[in-house]
């Protein structure tokens, strides 16, 4: 243990956890995926998944990485046995493919809060067309999302507990400051009791499996599950942790700050008389609004200092990201760290390069004829998270329920958490995993499948 390094203590790992769950996907990917799906429904449906199956496969992760005390491949190997290392290999392939689409919409992100700073963000008018253009012209997206892969880098080689747990402690309870500050501002412009109602009064018409599918994806994206970053997380925790405690906080601190998004952009979106439905660029379009409001100076700073800390969330989870690759490389391989995260960087930018041109940038990334006239960007997003994470949910129950059983699973929580075993919370957490995460996510996932490639849906 003590040589692959370790989490100072509890809050630290609570903290790095949280910080790899909290990111883009709350920011930027919750509020736009809710727009497009029925807004309050979308809500409740994701709030459900959220605590209902992804909270237990949270549990289940951080368990079977401090029983193993390994990278994601060699947990399963050690744990399973022979072929169930494969179950990691998948997750730190989907780790690397998401990874090299995530560095591009920081690598905007980025750009935002330079070109809002210091540069005339603000002084465009029609922010929809600014993004368009934005995220067309490949010379700053190169430029920033490098430097966001570089600064991830640097972290990922001084190991675990440097200067991020830290960083976190700081950083996190300032971004849900000025989130509230947001909100609040936000609620007094006109018709944003639109945008609340749009948001908080489930319209149950709206409820279909397209609103499903996209909630449970993002739910495990959100909460980073279904791909082994919690298992290579767990394997740097000590046995007197109280796994079911630390994963129900992470669960709370990642629901809230996509829930407080929400609740920031959705009146914004009324009041600015913009849609909902608009899709992937929703936070950059429409957030800049509020802050040119504010006047030159005070937009410049609040609106600056928001996107630095979009930036540093997002560096928290691009961080636990690159981590899962370099600790399998590291554990099973036994290569030097520092090399290792840095070939991997390289590689990851490198294959980001389609996605990052696939938004105008070059036209046949940008529409995908064989995948309905998508970007490269929505396909990678699509395969290797909203169909592989919760699919990476489903085989990581699968395999807790029928090869290390959760009789084991209790006993390695029972050692930080001593009245787990027959408490409530552990029943919870077993019928989830034996019965219906297996059921319901293999379900979901053979109705993705043949609705993708045979046009049959059986709901
Ligand atoms: N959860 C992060 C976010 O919401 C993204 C992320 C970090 C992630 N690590 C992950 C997603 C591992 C899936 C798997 O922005």
């Amino acid at each position: 243990m003590a040589s692959r390094g370790g989490f100072s203590n509890r809050i630290g790992f609570v903290l790095a956890a949280a910080g790899s769950a909290v990111g883009l996907g709350n920011i930027w990917k919750f509020p736009y995926e809710a727009g497009q799906n029925g807004g309050a429904m979308f809500l409740l449906v994701y709030l459900f998944f959220t605590f209902i199956i992804c909270y237990p496969i949270m549990v289940g992760e951080i368990s079977i990485g401090r029983r193993a005390g390994k990278d994601a491949y060699g947990s399963y190997k050690k744990i399973g046995g022979g072929r169930w290392g494969i179950l990691g290999l998948f997750g730190i392939i989907c780790g690397v493919m998401i990874l090299s689409f995530y560095n591009v919409v920081a690598g905007w992100a980025f750009g935002y809060f330079l070109e809002i700073s210091f540069g005339s963000l603000l002084k465009e008018g029609d922010f929809g067309a600014f993004f368009g253009r934005y995220t067309a012209d490949y010379g700053d997206n190169f430029i920033f999302s490098i430097c966001f892969m570089i600064i991830t880098a640097f972290i990922v080689v001084r190991g675990i507990s440097g200067g991020i747990e830290k960083a976190s402690r700081i950083l996190m309870p300032t971004l849900f400051i000025i989130l509230i500050g947001l909100i609040i501002y936000s609620l007094t412009l006109e018709n944003a009791m639109d945008g609340v109602r749009f948001y908080l009064l489930p319209d149950p018409s709206k409820l279909n499996i397209e609103t499903i599918y996209s909630a449970l994806g993002q739910a495990f994206f959100s909460l980073s599950l279904g791909m082994g970053a919690l298992i290579t997380y767990g394997s740097y925790i000590d046995k007197n942790q109280n796994i079911a405690t630390s994963a129900a906080m992470i669960t709370v601190m990642d629901v809230s700050v996509a829930f407080l998004a929400g609740l920031l952009i959705f009146p914004l979106v009324f009041s600015q008389g913009q849609t909902p439905t608009e899709g992937p660029g929703l936070v950059f379009v429409v957030l800049p609004g509020i802050f040119e409001a504010m006047g030159p100076l005070v937009g410049r700073i609040i609106g600056g200092g928001f996107f630095l800390l979009l930036c540093f969330a997002a560096l928290t989870s691009t961080i636990s990201l690159l981590e899962v690759p370099v600790a399998f490389l590291v554990d099973e391989k036994k290569l030097p760290r520092k090399a290792v995260v840095w070939i991997l960087a390289a590689f990851i930018f490198l294959v980001g390069l389609p996605s990052m041109l696939s938004q105008g940038a070059v036209e046949a990334f940008s529409s995908l004829s064989w995948y309905d006239d998508k970007s490269f960007l929505d396909f990678v997003a699509e395969v290797f998270s909203d169909i592989s994470l919760p699919l990476g949910g489903c085989l990581m129950s699968i395999f807790i329920a029928y090869r290390w059983k959760t009789y084991n699973m209790s006993e390695e929580i029972g050692n930080g958490y001593p009245a787990y075993k027959g408490s409530i919370i552990e029943k919870f957490v077993n019928v989830v995993i034996t019965i219906l995460a297996p059921i319901m996510l293999g379900l979901m996932f053979i109705n993705t499948m043949l609705s993708k490639f045979f046009e049959i849906s059986m709901f």
